[in-house]
């Protein structure tokens, strides 16, 4: 793991950013890409560049369930504010949290994921170690599934929605061996909460309880954080 420690969250934008303008210049045509507080910054920075998307495909890792992308606390709302309002991808796909059929839902997802392997995927990570919506306990080889979110999850999302008991408690994620398959992964992290997180990534065994830890196993990984993330290294 190749890990850039950063002063702030806007530093870390502007390193992710240059890492996203060298894999766009050498003709990356897939994105994987997160939702969450973390990645709003580096998501400031595409959208004030002239990078151009037109031929990009994106995939994104989850969504609630029960939410449509007009929901605005809906991971497709999230990112049509964030991002694809100001930059147009050629074709940007999130799970579909509405379908009547999660299980040919998560099958339909997997195959659009074969069909577009992914160049670079970007992470946040939860503070029990979850990578998309895989939490502790998913198995390594899971591809996209339902998930009963914990209640650390509950909690910590709480703080988008006006009240903790509308956080849905189920989602749709892409599984983990699918985030393994792409070829490049970029993980970011900030904050004192998420320490123990990166430290149990980083150095401790690899465990299905810890889902992050799995990427320890892929090649190519940067972890960008800051130095309050970075402190139990
Ligand atoms: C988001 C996602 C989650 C978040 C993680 C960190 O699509 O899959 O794994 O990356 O929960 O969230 P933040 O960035 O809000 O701390």
């Amino acid at each position: 793991m190749k890990i850039i420690k950063v002063k702030n969250p806007a530093e870390g934008a502007r390193k992710a950013f240059d890492i996203y303008q060298s894999a766009l210049s050498s003709g990356v045509k897939v994105l994987g890409l997160a939702t969450g507080s973390t990645p709003i910054a580096l998501y400031k920075e595409l959208t004030d560049s002239v990078l151009d998307f037109s031929n990009v495909t994106s995939i994104n890792l989850d969504e609630y369930l029960g939410l449509d992308g007009n929901n605005e606390q809906s991971y497709r709302y999230f990112m049509n504010q964030h991002l694809f309002n100001k930059k147009p991808f050629k074709k940007s796909y999130v799970p579909d949290g509405m379908s009547e059929d999660h299980k040919a839902a998560a099958k339909q997802y997997d195959k659009i994921i074969s069909e577009h392997p992914i160049d670079l995927q970007l992470l946040g990570i939860g503070l029990n170690g979850h990578i998309g919506f895989n939490e502790p306990g998913t198995a390594f080889d899971s591809t996209t599934h339902i998930v009963d979110l914990t209640q650390s999850t509950i909690d910590a999302n709480a703080r988008f929605f006006d009240n903790s008991a509308d956080v849905p408690t189920q989602a749709i994620s892409m599984g983990i061996a699918s985030v393994m398959s792409a070829k490049e992964i970029l993980l970011m992290a900030y904050g004192a909460g998420k320490a123990d997180a990166i430290a149990a990534m980083v150095n401790g065994p690899v465990t299905e309880k810890v889902p992050a830890s799995i990427l320890q196993n892929h090649k190519n990984v940067t972890i960008i954080i800051d130095e309050a993330a970075a402190t139990k290294l």
